[in-house]
Order: structure tokens, then sequence, then C-alpha cells
């Protein structure tokens, strides 16, 4: 392969992060949207046209240019793009093509993640990451996108949270195929690296010079007495294996919510403290401990590509981002070379199993007439980046 030139962009980027399903609407074509209607699932509700954002994209980037944000990362759908295997979507490129337009008229830095949860129903019928030639059928989407986006992609993101793929769907069974199996887990986060790996040489193989890397999940830990060996081998497959692959990247996406607390039996789940919608622990330290911690093991630029709270409170999603955004600055002012942070969510979206509870959003959207406002939090947020200085 030819050596390719990648080129960062020249300012940190501010932005927020969304994914197509969670926000496009009509995501019928793959195994989520199955998913939610079978039998014993737990899905609070069906996604159906989640924020309707496949039409309104013009008004969700009208939104970041007014909030100030120079960069906006979402995902696009491979079952739009290769409905059946081997064949594509020309309108579906051209919608693509046009969301990727009209970033750049308007100066927005497009960052696009290739997969963000879903898959296309022909690959899940496959046997989908379990499927033994998933790494070259992902290589394959990973090609045409290349081809056909590769000249307006701003930075390029390949598996969301592939740790987190393997985690809900093969061990906690909460995400599609809803498996319970740490062998199938781990076997699947074998696969999931090897799909990285391959989506990124296939991208590097196209069109376009921008940064390609993979956005992994990362966690606070605290190990309870006799949780140790269990936050040691939990680190051991969601991070560390992880860690040791992307070398070769052009950057690593951290993506964090929370501090986990591990007993000697497992997570626990209703920890003392503040705690959010998901019921997680509100820990905004998290973005300080999770990109020290990546820092310590990787040597490639990092971006926080996604960050945030699900509530209701607004107030409480203020000061969450307060605290993030501290430790942001700290780690910057120790000269760790972080190069952009995304807050999730620009929307209130489809948050998966939980359906539309959740309220990530910076902006509200009614669910009837999806008519959009933001919240105080947007207007916070972004003053806060326009005065952003780490401390020296
Ligand atoms: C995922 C998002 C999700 C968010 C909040 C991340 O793990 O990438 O899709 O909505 O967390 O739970």
């Amino acid at each position: 392969m030819t050596q390719r030139e990648v080129r960062f962009p020249d300012r940190f980027s501010w932005g927020t992060s969304t994914s197509a399903y969670q926000t496009e609407g009509g995501g019928s074509n793959t195994d989520w949207w199955r998913y939610e209607r079978a039998e014993g699932t737990h899905c609070a509700e069906v996604c159906g046209d989640a924020c309707d954002s496949w039409n309104r994209f013009e008004e969700d980037l009208d939104l970041i240019v007014e909030l100030g944000l120079n960069s906006y990362r979402f995902s696009i759908e491979w079952a739009r793009i290769e409905p059946h295997r081997g064949v594509t979507d020309a309108d579906a490129l051209a919608q693509y093509r046009r969301i990727l337009e009209a970033c750049h008229a308007r100066a927005i830095l497009p960052v696009v993640t290739l997969h963000h949860f879903t898959l296309p129903l022909w690959v899940a019928d496959l046997g989908g990451f379990e499927y033994p030639e998933i790494a070259s059928l992902m290589g394959a989407y990973a090609t045409v996108v290349g081809d056909a986006l590769g000249d307006l992609i701003g930075i390029a993101c390949t598996v969301n949270e592939p740790n987190i793929v393997a985690l809900m769907g093969y061990l906690i069974g909460a995400f599609p195929p809803a498996q319970s199996d740490w062998e199938r887990f781990s076997n699947v986060n074998v696969a999931m690296r090897s799909c990285h790996v391959a989506m990124r040489d296939a991208l590097r193989a196209t069109p376009g010079n921008y940064p390609i890397g993979m956005p992994l999940s990362m966690n606070e830990y605290e190990a309870l007495p006799g949780g140790e060996d269990l936050v040691n081998s939990i680190r051991h497959e969601m991070e560390d294996e992880y860690l040791r692959c992307v070398g070769d990247d052009d950057y690593l996406g951290v993506q964090c919510y929370t501090k986990i607390i591990i007993g000697p039996d497992g997570r626990i789940s209703n920890p003392e403290g503040e705690l959010t919608e998901m019921g997680y622990l509100f820990w905004p330290q998290s973005v300080e401990y999770t990109i020290r911690r990546a820092a310590s093991m990787v040597d490639i630029p990092i971006f926080m590509t996604e960050n945030g709270i699900g509530t209701d409170d607004d107030e409480q999603r203020i000061r969450y981002l307060t605290g993030a955004l501290a430790g942001l600055a700290n780690v910057i002012a120790d000269g760790i070379d972080v190069r952009g942070y995304f807050q999730w969510s620009l929307l209130d979206n489809f948050e998966w199993t939980f359906g539309y509870r959740p309220k990530f959003g910076i902006v509200a959207v009614d669910r009837t007439s999806f008519e959009r406002t933001p919240k105080p939090s947007a207007h916070w947020y972004a003053e806060a980046t326009r005065n952003f200085t780490p401390p020296r």
C-alpha cells in the first residue's frame, strides 16, 4: 500500500455525537429493528422514526452552527448502503454525500462512523460478528464508503465501541443477538479487532487523507475487596486487548460515561452516590481518568469521541459537563495529545433497549412534531467551548 499522508484538523474539534439508527429513523433493514419486535427482548419501545434526521439533517447542522461548534460526529448505516449482499444503493450514498456537503457548506468537520451498533439483516442472518468472513464483509463495505464519500470525510471512525457490541450482544445478552457466554464474548472481541483493521486498511486504500481510528468504550473501574481479579479480566477483554491493537491507527477515540464498581460477584448495580437516568454513577471524573489511562498505553493522538449524561435534569447535565471539561483541561495541560471532544448527544434520541426515556441530548426533540429545542445545557456547552483554556 502506498504511504498515505494523514491530515488532522488544524483546530481543536468541539462537537457533539449522534448515530444513524438513533436519529435517522426508518432503520427497518437492521438487526435492531427486528430485535425490538422480537419476544422477550425487554426493549422499552421501538425506534420508529427516531428524530427523523434522515430528512431533517439540515436543521441538525444549523443547530450546530448556531451553537458555534466546529465538528459533528454521526454515523452512516451499512443496511442502507448495502441493503443486500453485494448490492450498493446509489440513492443512500447520494443522501450521505448531501449530508457531508451540507457539513462542509457550514464549515463543520464531519466525523463519520461506519458502524454504530446496527447490522444489515443479511449480515445478521449470516451470523453477524460470528460469521467467519465478517472482517472481509466489513472491509468491502468500507471500500464502498471510501470510494463514494472519502473525499468529503473529515475523520473516520471504523466500529463504534466494538467492545460494547461484544459485551452487550454476547455476554450481557441485552443487544442482538442476545447471547450470554464468556467464550463467545471473547471470540467476538477478537473478530471485532479484525473488523477494525480490515476497515481501516480498506479506507486507507481509497481517496482522502483524513485520520482513521476506533472509538473505544472505556470506564473508570473500582474494585471492592474480592473484585480485583474480575476488574483485571474485564479490563483485559474490554480495554487492554483493544489498546494493544490500535498502535498503527491515526488516532484513538475514547468514550466514557461513568465509574463502574465491581465486587466479587460482578458489577454493583445500584452504587451509593448520585445516579443518572441510566442508573450510572454520576462520575464526570471518568473523562480525566480514561484519557490518562489511554495515553499511558497508546502513543497516538486522542479524541474524546463520546461523553455525556442521560438525565431529565438539565442542571445535572451542566454540572456533569463542567466536571468533564475540567478533567479535559487537566489532561491537556499535562501535555496529553487530545485533539477534540464530542458531547453525546446533540439530540434526545433512541437509547437502544431503554427507548426514548433517557435524555442524553443538549437539544430536546418533540416526539410528534420532531421540533428541536436547545436546552440551557446547549448554550452552556457552546459558551464553555469558547472560553476553554487548559490550566498551566
Ligand atoms: C453509545 C451510544 C449510546 C450512549 C449512551 C454509547 O455507549 O455509543 O450509542 O447512546 O453510549 O448510552
